[in-house]
């Protein structure tokens, strides 16, 4: 009843919103246009390339870009042959605070390069707004509130014969374009809820609260019913009166049915999916990335991740949160960092502030820092990357945004994923950063704010840096260095908190899908714990998106080969799962397979094997065939293959499988392959077999896993 009513509210909150629409069609003419394309006149603009410099009639353009006012638009290349080039206006004096306009595109990924509308002055770019998505089409914006008074032009820059990208209606005006889906919530309920559509068009919107802009997201949405609801915690604006905007000028298909709700439907089913891996982490709904602000404080892990709250895709990234006491069992909490105009939140690390060089310490709870990257153009008005800080004053429940953010400004190219760590013998904060290409950066700082680069490393990987020190075989008086990137390769060396001096050559422990992994800061013992995101999800159905890693210990060794190598083994907790258990030593494998008398979903298997010269050993769990080949002296899985550092007919493995996942770890973790993979339901089968010559299992402990969602 009461829903009935919401709804009949909604559509006439609707309707109104559409008359908005209209008024502001309206005030359109209120402000100073630069350019409608409505007459065929172009007096003034100029062309570089092959792109026509005339309108492009808008009735000719197909429904699915709607949007577009008028009887013309100004398009680079849709439905024409390739074209490329760049279009200039007339100059115009910037006297308001943004420059507004609409926008559609094809490109997505390279738009920085390829395909943006921009503002120069004295022939510099200083703004750029690339499309964000295609379709639907948007109000852009561009902040040139630093630039008024100047003398400016509008470019249309399209460098690539594959992309095009059509503006309409360019304006000045002291406010962002309004898109025709509005509504106004005075939040008085738990959460507001939006029908999601996989694979629908992705709709931005902004909350404002009292004029301000104070968070930025994006929605996949269609027509019909809904395939799930995305939720979103709004008890933080209580008795607040809050307004609901999209940036999309035509109705969005669904937007009446977005409600103020006390419960999200479907959420009987969370973590009760068939598909939900069992002890690995995963959001309840929506998309998952990159571990972030990894940090033990006050006896809880907390585990953020890149996370789209509001759909199956990546999109604009908020810092999604969990904590744990023991790496094993997870609580999710609402999202620590929310974008909002200063764009996606994309990945980083945290520190716990011990000696409060920040200053922003106010009660006893030692303050906790994160560092992220404020990302392009997912928002408006659109930005380059730049880093930022978020902090928490209540051991993480609540986190506020730093008022002075950015507090480093863009360096070059694709810079991000700030991640900060203490340097015990230098006393100083130090920051690794990815620049670009294979460059990292290295910052230090005494107050966590203020950030002066030190050195430039250069190793064989991009994105997400980090670094740790550890103790060399166990000995502590031989303590090296680790700067590790993105793609799991790794350097070791010597780093006295403003150089590193690499020794050797670059490395790599994790194979298969592992990929911006990350080790938790404060970490008690020393202890070097380290999450990585499994970045393909094998089941493309569900309505949560990919998983992370289990927590590995990390240390360093001496590899038989000689070198030092880093070890990835599961952290002693997950041990605490097992159950049920079978084990049996001096099992000979021959022409006769051996299938072990027991049967489990959930499985953590540890064998010594032996095998011949020439021999081959496999292993089939619950269907999937593990192979180690000792000639090759590898271990191999569904086309993946690493090769062992450890010579002999002696190997030691330890399998994880969870539901949606096979994890190998070899001797001791010398070499880890982490695979997604939809496992079989029924299939609870194990077979051990031979092939080239016969084998041994000198020892094989299986263990049942119990799940780790259970309470
Ligand atoms: C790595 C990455 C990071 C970026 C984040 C965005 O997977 O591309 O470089 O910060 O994902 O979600």
């Amino acid at each position: 009843m009461e829903i009935m009513s919401i709804i009949k509210k909604m559509r006439l909150l609707l309707i109104i919103s559409v008359l908005a629409g209209f008024v502001h069609s309206c005030q359109i003419k209120d402000t100073e246009s630069i350019a409608d394309f409505d007459s065929e006149n172009m007096d003034g603009w100029t062309t570089t390339g092959d792109i026509n410099l005339k309108p492009f009639k808008t009735e000719l353009l197909p429904s699915d870009i709607a949007g577009f006012e008028g009887t013309g638009v100004l398009n680079t290349g849709h439905n024409q042959v390739e074209k490329m080039g760049i279009i200039t206006s007339s100059e115009f004096t910037i006297n308001k605070k943004y420059i507004n306009f609409l926008i559609t595109g094809n490109n997505r990924c390279n738009a920085e390069k390829n395909c943006h509308a921009r503002i120069v002055i004295n022939g510099k770019v200083v703004k750029y707004a690339p499309p964000t998505r295609f379709p639907p089409v948007e109000w852009g914006t561009m902040d040139v509130s630093e630039f008024i008074g100047q003398t400016a032009s509008f470019e249309i820059f399209d460098n690539s014969k594959k992309h095009f990208i059509i503006i309409d209606q360019i304006y000045q005006s002291n406010k962002l374009a309004l898109g025709n889906n509005q509504i106004s919530i005075l939040a008085n309920k738990k959460f507001i809820l939006f029908p999601v559509t996989k694979g629908g068009r992705q709709y931005r919107f902004r909350l404002e609260k009292d004029g301000d802009v104070t968070e930025q997201f994006v929605v996949e949405m269609g027509e019909g019913e809904p395939d799930y609801w995305a939720f979103k915690d709004i008890s933080n604006y209580k008795g607040k009166k809050v307004n609901l905007i999209s940036y999309c000028p035509t109705l969005i298909p669904g937007f009446d049915k977005i409600i103020q709700s006390n419960t999200i439907p479907g959420k009987e089913l969370f973590y009760k999916e068939k598909e939900r891996p069992q002890f690995h982490f995963t959001s309840k709904t929506d998309w998952l990335n990159d571990p972030n602000g990894l940090v033990y404080s006050e006896g809880q892990w907390h585990l953020m991740y890149q996370h789209n709250p509001y759909g199956v895709i990546g999109s604009l990234k908020h810092w999604g949160h969990a904590v744990s006491s023991d790496l094993v069992h997870w609580v999710e909490r609402t999202s620590s960092v929310v974008p909002d105009d200063l764009g996606s939140n994309h990945s980083g690390g945290a520190v716990v502030d011990f000696n409060n060089s920040a200053g922003l310490q106010t009660g006893k709870d030692k303050t906790l820092v994160a560092y992220w990257t404020s990302a392009r153009h997912f928002t408006t008005p659109s930005i380059h990357f730049r880093q930022c800080i978020s902090f928490s004053t209540d051991g993480g429940q609540t986190w506020n945004k730093y008022a002075n953010n950015p507090i480093i400004d863009f360096i070059e190219g694709r810079n991000r994923d700030p991640n900060v760590i203490w340097h015990e013998d230098a006393k100083k904060w130090i920051m690794s950063l990815f620049l670009d290409n294979n460059m990292y950066a290295i910052f230090n700082s005494d107050n966590l704010i203020d950030w002066t680069l030190t050195d430039r490393i250069k190793m064989p990987a991009n994105e997400c840096p980090d670094m740790f020190q550890l103790n060399m075989d166990e000995d502590p008086e031989k303590r090296k260095w680790i700067f590790w990137g993105g793609n799991g390769n790794y350097v070791v060396g010597n780093f006295d908190g403003e150089k590193f001096d690499i020794e050797g050559e670059a490395h790599r422990t994790h194979f298969g899908q592992h990929y911006a992994a990350m080790t938790y800061n404060n970490a008690p013992n020393n202890r070097i714990v380290q999450v990585g995101w499994l970045n393909k999800w094998p089941f493309p159905e569900t309505n949560f998106r990919m998983q992370l890693s289990i927590s590995n210990e990390i240390t360093l060794k001496t590899s038989p080969e000689g070198f030092p190598t880093l070890y990835a083994y599961p952290v002693k907790e997950m041990e605490s799962l097992r159950t049920n258990s079978w084990s049996e030593n001096n099992i000979s494998v021959g022409k006769q397979s051996f299938i072990p008398d027991f049967e489990a979903e959930l499985i953590d298997l540890n064998a010594i094997v032996k095998v011949k010269k020439g021999g081959i050993l496999k292993m089939k769990i619950r269907g999937e065939e593990i192979i180690y080949n000792r000639k090759e002296n590898s271990i191999s899985c569904k086309k993946n293959k690493v090769n062992l550092l450890t010579k002999g007919e002696i190997q030691e493995l330890r399998i994880l499988v969870d539901r949606a996942s096979i994890e190998i770890f070899c001797n001791g973790g010398e070499k880890a392959l982490f695979l997604p993979i939809a496992m079989n339901r029924e299939n609870r089968k194990l077979e051990f077999s031979t092939s080239g010559s016969t084998a041994e299992i000198k020892q094989l402990d299986i263990y049942e896993l119990k799940s780790s969602w259970e309470k």
